[in-house]
């Protein structure tokens, strides 16, 4: 038998060279530090929101600030892609002045798409990607929501969020792929794969941070930033799963999770953050805090950042300026005190800096660190909003289709598309979409509503009637209506009751009493209450919050494309239900986990 050994060879090669790549840029973090002043370690180490700075920026030069971020509210005057490459572009200017000419490194929350930028392509949110079940989907959507950071020059995307979602109730259950750590570890390893590329410094490559360590998605109630009460053995089992797959497939930064595990703050977690992460799961990338968490420690401001970064954290997230408490110059003075009082060792300052530098070397940010304009004028092409659109396709979950309603004939006569999401970018879109919170309505250029679709996809011959009501369907082939959600974020998304709106409810009943009969689109970040209006209507569809490509619901109802998704949660009958999800005893939702019809 001949053995081929070429590949063998190459195997050996590639990872001599890669070991020597990595010894180099060992070399040059090291010769880095050595020349660096204990302000300029600390500076690395403070990650400042734009917002915060903006009226000082020359603060970045005096604070050798390693970092700047724009939370969901933070952004340039012109939100278009080059008014935030230009922004990028004058703030990395100026950190190139400093001493060492140290990069900043730019945070973003593009948690789908980039998605504070006018006019980028928004991709469906986590949980629509969870209901597809496919990391290569997921890794392409993490392509190219990558090429689309880094045509505004940044390069640090807050994302892949692997919450395990355990409640709906939770506000941020569309941010997580879904209830099962299985399909989490799956997609959001997929996902980091998507965004760093085969190298971090390839052009379109951006660094993924994980997030929120750990725990998140399991807290008591579903509360946003609460309590995670479960022992270490479920801990592991459930919320690390995300980490530990996503480091293997080379992530380089985890943000650290409001939440308490049995009482303790992760944010103060050495345990966690440093034995269970760094040493046990070998994390070699950096930490960084959320936003004011470590404020949430205690009273003392000094003795939340000495606490913090004993335990682990690198680099401190920090959106308050002068004039509010906690202000970043607050951050430096104080973390310096705390070094020269013996507080914070020293070895854990250098850990830290070498720790983000390394990363920064790793980018190749040194070597480029400003914005592609090439990269610029490919946000929100074609062919990227051809992958959200597939990404929508393969969302779409059926969960009833009696008569075999669907898929519908492009040559009805007539289609009546009513509901108060028909026609409706910003709810198709939900939180995170321009501003934090986002909402109803034109929030975004460039897209397709639902409604649009419809009338893009039907025969010159049909004609498409509208409300938003659920009135004015007699007489037609068909009624679909599109309900749910609108937008939120984060904690405003709590809920205590995931009943339909009652404005939804009756548009569904008055479409029914039309007699013709009626398709329920339900665009939302979380299974809701749907009966009984699921029972007076004859074909359901759970759409998520599928973002701007609204044309890949239409290729779904049309029939060019037959569903595929699968739910990503248990969809529980009754809140009295909640939390319910798959391997529970006495496990009985109205549709279980992985359910979904097709045609
Ligand atoms: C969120 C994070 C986000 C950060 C920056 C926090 O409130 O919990 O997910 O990355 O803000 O916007
Ligand atoms: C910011 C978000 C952040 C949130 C935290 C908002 O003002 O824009 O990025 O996640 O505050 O509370």
């Amino acid at each position: 038998m001949k053995i081929n050994i070429l590949p063998v060879i190459i195997f050996l090669l590639a990872g001599i060279f890669s070991v020597n790549a990595q010894n180099a840029i060992d070399k040059k973090v090291d010769a880095l530090l050595s020349q660096m002043t204990l302000d300029e370690k600390i500076g690395q180490m403070t990650q400042v929101d734009y917002d915060a700075i903006k009226k000082n920026v020359d603060d970045i030069v005096k604070y050798y600030l390693g970092s700047i971020l724009c939370g969901g509210n933070s952004e340039p005057d012109d939100i278009t892609a080059k008014g935030w490459a230009n922004l990028y572009d004058s703030f990395q200017n100026l950190a190139l002045t400093t001493r060492l000419k140290i990069p900043i490194i730019w945070g973003i929350d593009a948690v789908h798409g980039h998605n504070n930028v006018d006019g980028a392509t928004i991709f469906p949110h986590n949980v629509g990607l969870g209901a597809t079940h496919n990391p290569k989907l997921v890794e392409q959507v993490a392509a190219v929501t990558a090429a689309e950071i880094k045509g505004t020059g940044m390069q640090w995307d807050f994302a892949p969020c692997v919450a395990v979602a355990r409640d709906e109730r939770w506000g941020r259950t569309y941010e997580s792929y879904g209830e099962n750590p299985d399909l989490v570890k799956m997609l959001g390893a997929a996902y980091v794969k998507g965004m760093q590329g085969k190298n971090l410094s390839d052009k379109t490559s951006v660094l993924a941070c994980v997030k929120h360590f750990a725990g998140d998605g399991g807290t008591t109630n579903g509360k946003d930033q609460g309590n995670t009460e479960i022992d270490e053995e479920t801990l592991r089992k459930i919320h690390l799963q995300g980490y530990v797959e996503a480091i293997k497939a080379g992530a380089k930064s985890i943000m650290v999770s409001y939440s308490s595990w049995n009482n303790e703050k992760l944010h103060e977690h050495k345990y966690l953050l440093t034995d269970v992460l760094k040493r046990e799961l070998g994390f070699k990338g950096f930490l960084v805090s959320d936003w004011a968490a470590i404020d949430q420690l205690g009273k003392d401001y000094k003795s939340d950042i000495e606490k913090s970064i004993n335990a682990g954290l690198d680099m401190i997230m920090i959106p308050n300026g002068y004039g509010q408490n906690n202000n970043y110059v607050d951050f430096i003075t104080k973390l310096k005190e705390l070094v020269n009082e013996n507080k914070v060792p020293l070895s854990r300052i250098d850990d830290a800096a070498r720790r983000i530098l390394k990363v920064k070397f790793e980018l190749g940010l040194f070597k480029n660190p400003m914005t592609d304009k090439q990269l610029t004028t490919q946000i929100g092409s074609k062919k990227h909003r051809e992958i959200a659109r597939d990404a929508v396709r393969q969302s779409l979950v059926l969960l009833k289709n009696d008569n075999k309603v669907l898929p519908l004939s492009k040559n009805l006569k007539r289609i009546h598309v009513t509901g108060k999401s028909a026609d409706d970018i910003g709810n198709q879109c939900g939180g995170w979409t321009i501003s934090w919170q986002s909402k109803s309505g034109n929030v975004i250029s460039g897209g397709t509503t639902i409604l649009q679709a419809i009338k893009n996809t039907v025969s010159k011959n049909t004609e498409v009637t509208t409300s938003t009501d659920g009135s004015g369907a007699e007489g037609a082939d068909v009624c679909i209506v599109v309900v749910g959600e609108t937008p939120y974020a984060e904690m405003i998304g709590d809920r205590e009751d995931l009943s339909l709106a009652k404005e939804d409810a009756e548009a569904i009943e008055k479409a029914k009493t039309s007699g013709v009969p009626v398709v329920v689109i339900l665009i939302s970040g979380r299974p809701m209450l749907i009966e009984p209006s699921l029972k007076i209507s004859d074909s359901f569809v759970a759409a998520w919050l599928p973002g701007t490509e609204g044309q890949g619901v239409a290729d779904v109802l049309f029939g060019d494309f037959k569903p595929v998704g699968k739910l990503p949660h248990s969809w529980p009958k009754n809140m009295q239900q909640i939390p319910i999800n798959i391997g529970d005893t006495n496990y009985d939702p109205l549709f279980p986990y992985g359910f979904g019809l097709t045609y």
